[in-house]
């Protein structure tokens, strides 16, 4: 009788415990990096999108410009919102691309800091596994690509979301272009173990702070407009959570959206690396679009423990538009 119970009780346990490892290892699965502070307990960093184009496009006159005001903000690091190589990712590890459109073009002193950058859907046009390459970070140690993953500092932290296997179209359209999904599919699984680590990520964390990245739009007046799956699937998560800023690329221009229905939540688009200039904003209502700028230029976000600033520059260094909040110090009385 004993013998008959504890067969089948410790198979019971034998099998909880397989499927707690198995929860343990698959919400275990974001990369986590650590980013120091600066002495003085800030943090700046630059942010630029949708930007290889060899130069073109202006693309090189924001890079210097970027040079210049990473000098002034004493740079930690940069991000990068995706669509790194047009017109189709890099052909493998040794496309001339990598160093024609970024170790070329990003020379300034100031920008010789880490690089955290996402995947675009461009960059799922070409050899996808390249860019995650460490071949690339062997070439030029300031790049780092990842899918997603997880940048911690002591009162930030900063969540990398791969957009790009959400958007449908990608996947229904395939006669328009060629996508390389290596590591998505089964793109349903895929999807919705990046969504529970994300969601798992984000409750863990303890930061002040907390900031998504993507290379896809959230809320955009601009020539894409919003992303309907991410305005499905991932919008719930990052209100549910306190995220404060959602920082994306995608539509090629500069732009801020802060909406009443998801404060604190700030929509930040910072997509003028390259060609911009496309024309065609759509409408959003005037309350909500803090800033829309159609050309090149970028954002710097400067973070302390209670307060954090942005900033968008034009190619020629001029600040077009400046945000700021504050989060009061909390004090234990123990
Ligand atoms: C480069 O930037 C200038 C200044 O904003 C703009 O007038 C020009 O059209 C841009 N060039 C391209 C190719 O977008």
């Amino acid at each position: 009788m004993g013998a008959f119970r504890t067969k089948p009780l410790l198979s019971f346990v034998t099998f909880s415990a397989v499927l707690s490892l198995y929860f343990v290892l698959s919400i275990a699965g974001l990369h986590r990096f650590e980013q120091a502070a600066k002495a003085d307990g800030s943090l700046s960093f630059l942010v630029v999108g949708d930007w290889g184009r060899r130069g073109g496009y202006n693309q090189t006159e924001v890079a210097h410009q970027m040079g210049i005001v990473g000098d002034k903000l004493a740079i930690d690091f940069v991000i990068s919102t995706g669509d790194n190589f047009y017109s189709n990712g890099l052909t493998g590890v040794d496309d001339p691309a990598f160093e024609e459109s970024f170790s070329q073009i990003y020379t300034a002193p100031s920008l010789q800091k880490q690089w955290y950058n996402v995947l675009g859907n461009h960059d799922y046009r070409g050899d996808v596994l390249a860019q995650l390459s460490p071949i690339l970070r062997k070439l030029d140690s300031k790049w780092l690509c990842m899918r997603s993953f997880i940048v911690d500092s002591e009162f930030v932290e900063f969540f990398f979301l791969d957009t790009t296997p959400f958007v449908d179209k990608y996947f229904t359209n395939p006669e328009d272009d060629v996508y390389d999904w290596r590591g998505i599919l089964p793109r349903e699984q895929y999807i919705s173990n990046l969504l529970k680590e994300f969601d798992f990520a984000l409750k863990e964390s303890t930061a002040k702070w907390k900031i998504v990245v993507g290379h896809h739009t959230i809320k955009s007046a601009g020539h894409h407009g919003n992303t309907d799956e991410l305005v499905e699937q991932v919008l719930p998560i990052l209100q549910a959570n306190n995220v404060d800023l959602y920082i994306n690329g995608h539509d090629h221009c500069l732009e801020h959206i802060s909406s009443p229905d998801s404060a604190p939540l700030q929509f930040l688009t910072s997509g003028g690396g390259s060609k911009a200039w496309r024309g065609g904003v759509q409408w959003w209502n005037p309350e909500e679009m803090k800033f829309y700028y159609d050309g090149q230029g970028f954002m710097a976000v400067q973070i302390t423990r209670t307060r954090v600033k942005i900033a968008f520059y034009d190619i020629f260094g001029n600040i077009l538009h400046v945000w700021g909040t504050t989060k009061q110090l909390q004090y234990s009385s123990t």
